[in-house]
């Protein structure tokens, strides 16, 4: 299934969970590429976007959490949190291929290697209610588009503790995208991003396969809630690289 990135960069186009796990072993590909971003997507927003996470999920600068970083890929975003993990004493689960897996540090963290949820059905039944923090950041547009989100919504939820939170973070959302670009200042960050003198193309009332937009994330939400959990879609602050474009999905257990 194709997944168009955002803008410009068309080389990692239509990628899926098997061809990261490819991607994690080519060693011409810098870490940031290993996991489908171009360096300038990630290189020097670490600090921003580890920030933002802090802000949204408080429990990540807590002492003896329980976390799960499902789809943690190999930049510098999961050794941030595993640095922080071992200064807070907290338990940190890394669910991603075994590839990918194999690119990060062994000591003082648990590494699952499965795809999930389908992958981890038994570590799910044992590890139901839980997790103090669950977070797949940049994963779900992946889910979307060659798995079943509904199924990774559900999983996802029953690992939960009460008091627990979720982020579904880093979603590219192409109504978002397109109602950016139908603005001014949308052209004129195109224009500048893509090196053109054209407008952007936006074209409403079509099918966008492969594609997360609004009705998918409030969609979400409502499945969430329907389950008896808080959720919200939130901005990420203008400071990240994809802000006009993406947004993140929190949810948390009464
Ligand atoms: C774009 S990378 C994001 C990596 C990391 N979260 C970050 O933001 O730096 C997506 C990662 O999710 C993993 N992934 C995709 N689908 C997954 C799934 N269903 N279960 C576990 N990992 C998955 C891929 O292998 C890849 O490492």
């Amino acid at each position: 299934m194709l997944i168009k990135h955002d803008l410009s960069d068309r080389r990692f186009d239509g990628i899926g969970f098997e061809d990261f796990a490819h991607m994690a072993n080519d060693q011409s590909l810098s870490p940031n590429e290993k996991i489908g971003f171009p360096d300038r997507y990630r290189d020097g927003f670490v600090d921003a976007i580890y920030a933002d996470l802090c802000v949204k999920l408080p429990a990540l600068t807590r002492s003896g959490v329980t976390i799960a970083d499902v789809g943690p890929g190999c930049s510098e975003l999961p050794r941030r949190f595993h640095d922080r993990a071992l200064h807070l004493d907290q338990r940190l689960i890394w669910i991603d291929s075994a590839p990918m897996l194999a690119q990060l540090p062994d000591q003082g963290v648990e590494k699952l290697a499965a795809r999930f949820p389908e992958g981890c059905i038994d570590w799910c039944s044992r590890h139901a209610g839980m997790l103090d923090v669950l977070i797949a950041y940049s994963v779900l547009q992946y889910v979307f588009a060659e798995g079943n989100i509904w199924a990774f919504l559900d999983q996802a939820l029953s690992l939960l503790a009460p008091g627990g939170a979720m982020l579904l973070g880093d979603i590219p959302n192409v109504s978002k995208r397109k109602r950016f670009l139908s603005t001014v200042a949308g052209e004129t960050f195109h224009r500048a991003f893509m090196g053109v003198d054209e407008p952007p193309q936006v074209h409403y009332s079509v099918p966008e396969p492969g594609l997360i937009d609004d009705a998918v994330l409030l969609g979400l939400v409502a499945r969430a809630r329907a389950a008896g959990f808080d959720a919200y879609l939130m901005p990420q602050p203008p400071t990240l690289p994809m802000a006009n474009r993406r947004e993140d999905l929190l949810i948390t257990h009464p």
